[in-house]
């Protein structure tokens, strides 16, 4: 028996992200899944944030930082996009507002500015930003987003507490610097910032909030796990799934890729009856509340839109 992805026609999601070990067919699967929404009338944009570019090589064509037209899709864009274009948007958003703050108690160059932000879960979030900012601004009717792998998404999910407890002990590292700057404040004339540290850092600690919130509504994302019938997939994917139910986050459907399906010589059929044996753990694991996808291996790869397109109809097949 083979599930699929149908059910999601007719829900209406304005995120749906891919997510999975590298090399399992995220990216496969994520233009597959693309494809077949823009074929079904709905602007859709295909974003890649896995730092091996991969659109482009899919798609055959130069898919950059901006949206690209996806050629021979209609109403199908592309974006490929790496951490530091999203660290340097970081920058620009939030780079001066530090620096104003921080330089108005403390002799800092703007140096100080990049050293916050590589801070542990300002990327992931910022990512994530980025990703909301064109979910909300309506320019499309779906956003489908390729994670970057597993360990990346996993970090996604944890990021309030990563972050909070970086802030906190930002916080305390900055307030020490105050203090002593305070201390100094008879000798020395200090101007007073525009906004206080804790304004600002009070609010990117609203806006990871509002990014998992998001992700936690059922009526607006979706996510999709991609594995393969192998001991790491396995076991990654049940990572991932634990992790899931632990922030009671949803996993509705499960992509099973790389499925041997017709073993006509010895090589194949032991291939074939090893995958069997992951695919029943799954089964017997999930199979309850969750919808398990198989695709079949290709004798080549996925490249093009005639392929991506045979991808398609094996996920949204009825
Ligand atoms: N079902 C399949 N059959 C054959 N090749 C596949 C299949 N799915 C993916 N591939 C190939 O495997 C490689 C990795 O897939 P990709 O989608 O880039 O993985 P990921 O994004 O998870 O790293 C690509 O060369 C792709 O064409
Ligand atoms: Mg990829």
């Amino acid at each position: 028996m083979n599930d699929s992805l149908a059910d999601l026609e007719n829900k209406h999601k304005q995120l749906v992200m891919i997510g999975g070990k590298g090399g399992v067919g995220k990216t496969t699967c994520a233009t597959a899944i693309a494809v077949h929404f823009a074929r079904l009338g709905r602007k859709t944009l295909v974003i890649s944030s896995d730092p091996t570019p991969s659109l482009s090589d899919i798609f055959e064509m130069e898919i950059g930082d901006h949206q690209t037209p996806i050629a021979g899709i209609g109403g199908l864009y592309g974006i490929e996009i790496s951490s530091d274009v999203v660290l340097n948007m970081w920058r620009e958003r939030f780079g001066a507002e530090i620096y104003e703050v921080i330089s108005s108690f403390a002799d800092v160059d703007y140096d100080f500015v990049d050293y916050i932000g590589t801070a542990p879960g300002i990327e992931e979030e910022y990512m994530l930003n980025y990703i909301l900012g064109l979910v909300e601004s309506k320019q499309f009717d779906l956003v489908v987003w390729d994670t970057a792998p597993a360990g990346h998404t996993l970090k996604l999910l944890h990021l309030p507490q990563i972050f909070l407890k970086h802030l906190e002990a930002a916080t305390k590292f900055y307030m020490n610097i105050y203090s002593y700057f305070e201390k100094l404040k008879e000798t020395v004339k200090l101007q007073k910032g525009k906004r206080t540290l804790l304004e600002i850092i009070s609010s990117w600690e609203a806006l990871a909030i509002k990014i998992v919130d998001f992700i936690r509504d059922q009526e607006k994302s979706e996510f999709i796990i991609v594995t393969i019938p192998e001991a790491l997939g396995v076991r990654q994917t049940e990572r991932i799934i634990s992790d899931f139910d632990q922030y009671e986050l949803m996993v509705n459907h499960m992509i099973i890729n790389n499925v041997v399906k017709e073993a006509d010589c010895s090589f194949h059929q032991a291939r074939k009856a090893m995958q069997t044996e992951y695919i029943k753990i799954l089964e017997d694991k999930y199979g309850d509340r969750i919808k398990l996808i198989q695709v079949p291996l290709a004798p080549h790869e996925i490249k093009g839109v005639e392929r991506i397109e045979q991808v398609s109809e094996i996920l949204f097949s009825k």
